[in-house]
């Protein structure tokens, strides 16, 4: 191993992390777990002390294994020099489209190459968000989905994951990107040109996400209104980010900035609405909730596919574009119609401690723990109370006001959102306190 001289790591980096100075100037990192294939067409550096030394140079065969090696001893990025970006997006590009294509590797494994390797491109692009290129290599794989989705659908449409899965965001994105795709199909044609750029848009959607912490992303009690603030802002920083890469176009940034929006006006960041909300922004709005619920929290479990269309439903005219929804209801149902394998853990029932059955633009408004709640009788009367659980069929309200049994209300957080519910009954809860139970009832 060569010491390089013409780079030294400032001492204050964070342990096993990737250096600030070093991605702003010459390498960017890149987790050991990215490089799969034995020939690279690159050089990796790793960090020792506070010199980069070179661990392998472009052409020298590299093991795959001796990555969990390193990652015991605390390296977990290796660094490439900027210059030879274009040459690592290319080698991972190949990566990708060689696994895709080899018959000799079963199905399972090939679909964990090409994610994994889409993933690790993602969660590069989110630690390194001004690094020039990235935009092209992302549109360089959405262009190679687009490619697959028309050749061989049936083949792609298993690189959608509908297992029971954890929520990561860039496995969410990856799997929104590939949605997108199967959605734009669906409705304008395989070879429709658009198609390519709704995934793209699918897959840099949650871009923004690296300017929120992971200790808020990942919190699992009640955030603060600051916090809350945050991610509401991921819309408006994965904009920005994009509009200087290259390689992505004004529909990608609005499908960035827009896919949390609702059509009655009750979405953020800008609280658009209708006509404003354009078509791609629509569709990645569907295909991200839709991924979302299908995927498990800390705090709930993951939602069967037939179960969150059903919750969806609710929401379609309100948050979701009817003929949209419709037509991602057809992809999903036939996919799990051509090979019900493919979720075989869909029983078609909604969990019990469904917390965020409300749509994630406001799962944070109305989780138990998540602040006040005003509930608003037709009458004009009012009361105050706090959330204390919620399940698919109703959700209960720490308040002592006790109403006639079938009584419509309105629950409306600070934060403006407004749920019709019907006023059930109040029971004890276990400190002896009253609580209000209400059944969530259809929108107007
Ligand atoms: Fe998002």
């Amino acid at each position: 191993m060569a010491a390089h001289n013409g780079a030294e790591i400032d001492s204050t980096s964070t342990a096993g992390g990737p250096d600030s100075i070093l991605a702003h100037s010459l390498y960017f990192p890149i987790s050991v777990e990215s490089i799969q294939s034995a020939e690279i067409a690159f050089d990796l550096y790793i960090k020792h002390n506070r010199n980069i030394i070179l661990y392998r140079s472009s052409g020298e065969s590299h093991e795959i294994k001796p990555c969990a090696h390193l990652r015991e001893q605390g390296i977990t990025y290796f660094y490439v020099p900027i210059a030879q970006h274009s040459d690592f997006q290319r080698t991972m590009c190949e990566q990708m489209t060689n696994a895709f294509g080899n018959a000799a590797i079963g199905r399972d494994v090939r679909t964990d190459i090409v994610r994994g390797t889409c993933s690790r491109m993602i969660d590069d692009f989110m630690q390194n968000p001004s690094l020039p290129g990235i935009g092209d290599s992302l549109r360089s794989i959405a262009s190679q989905f687009s490619e697959w989705c028309s050749r061989e659908r049936a083949e792609f449409e298993y690189l959608l994951d509908m297992s029971e899965h954890d929520f990561y965001t860039t496995t969410h994105m990856v799997n929104v990107g590939i949605g997108c795709t199967l959605l734009g199909a669906e409705i304008l044609g395989e070879d429709n040109e658009l198609v390519q750029h709704l995934t793209l848009g699918g897959l840099i959607h949650d871009v923004g996400k690296c300017g929120v912490p992971a200790g808020v992303l990942n919190k699992e009690g009640k955030l603060t209104d600051d916090e809350w603030a945050l991610i509401r802002d991921h819309p408006l920083i994965g904009a920005e980010v994009l509009q200087s890469q290259s390689g992505i176009s004004d529909l990608e940034i609005d499908m960035t900035l827009n896919h949390h929006e609702r059509l009655d006006g009750r979405g953020y960041p800008n609280g658009i609405s209708g006509d404003q909300i354009s078509f791609p922004a629509r569709v990645c709005s569907i295909v991200d909730v839709y991924d979302a619920l299908t995927s498990a929290r800390p705090y709930r479990s993951a939602i069967p596919p037939r179960a969150v269309l059903v919750m969806m439903r609710e929401d379609v005219g309100t948050a979701f574009d009817p003929n949209v929804f419709d037509a991602w209801e057809c992809v999903v149902e036939r996919m799990l119609d051509q090979d019900p394998e493919r979720a075989i853990w869909d029983n078609g029932q909604i969990p019990e401690n469904r917390l965020d059955a409300i749509l994630p633009s406001i799962n944070a408004q109305l989780a138990p723990g998540s602040g006040s709640v005003t509930i608003r009788c037709f009458n004009g009367m009012t009361a105050q109370g706090e959330i204390v659980a919620e399940s698919i069929a109703e959700i209960v309200v720490r308040c002592c006001d006790p109403l006639q049994p079938g009584t419509r209300v309105t629950l409306s957080t600070d934060s403006g959102l407004n749920r019709p519910a019907q006023y059930i009954s109040t029971r004890l809860g276990s400190k002896g306190e009253s609580q209000m139970v209400f059944k969530l009832t259809q929108h107007n």
